[in-house]
């Protein structure tokens, strides 16, 4: 028992600094923080990604065999900024980290809805190093993929018609 919890565990600290040779981080549009969402995402069937988040990342992954994926940890809620600061800082020091511990992955960024506004906060944020791996960024019910946001002709931001969030223009 105690030598299948240590192999578990060496392979899960494996998997971790393992260099993929891409990475889907996405923010999805209700999360929570640290142990809790861990907790939480491993409890429902979209993992933590939300349920757009999980649908791309689950076509990706039949497309991109070894690729990985984070979701970003933040506690989304109403409140506006207090909720969206926590989740900018953890996807900008998840990218920057990994950008430096692995030179040549790649990053697939996106979010939804309130994850679609921690994303575009983020993005300018980015060092350039860091903004010249990603390869695309798709947001749904988010803001719009304005050229303020560093990664023209590498953006989708899908939505309905009257979407207030993405009407809202924030
Ligand atoms: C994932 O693939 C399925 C099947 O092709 C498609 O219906 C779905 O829209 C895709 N999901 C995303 C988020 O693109």
């Amino acid at each position: 028992m105690r030598l299948l919890l240590v192999s578990l565990l060496s392979a899960y600290a494996a998997a971790q600094t393992a260099c993929p040779p891409f990475e889907f981080v996405y923010a999805p549009q209700n999360a929570g923080t640290g142990a809790q969402f861990e907790s939480a995402a491993s409890k429902v069937w979209s993992k933590g990604y939300g349920a757009a988040g999980y649908s791309l990342y689950t076509n990706l992954t039949a497309l991109i065999p070894g690729m990985a994926g984070y979701p970003v940890h933040y506690p989304a809620s109403f409140s506006g900024c207090t909720s969206e600061d926590p989740g900018i800082k953890d996807m900008q020091n998840h990218l920057i980290a990994r950008a430096k511990q692995c030179p040549d992955i790649k990053f697939s960024l996106g979010g939804h809805s309130q994850g679609g506004f921690v994303t575009a906060r983020t993005l300018p944020r980015l060092p350039k190093e860091v903004n010249k791996k990603i390869i695309a960024v798709t947001m749904f019910g988010s803001p719009r993929c304005i050229d303020k946001l560093g990664v023209a002709g590498r953006c989708k931001s899908y939505c309905y018609k009257n979407d207030e969030v993405t009407n809202e223009n924030r």
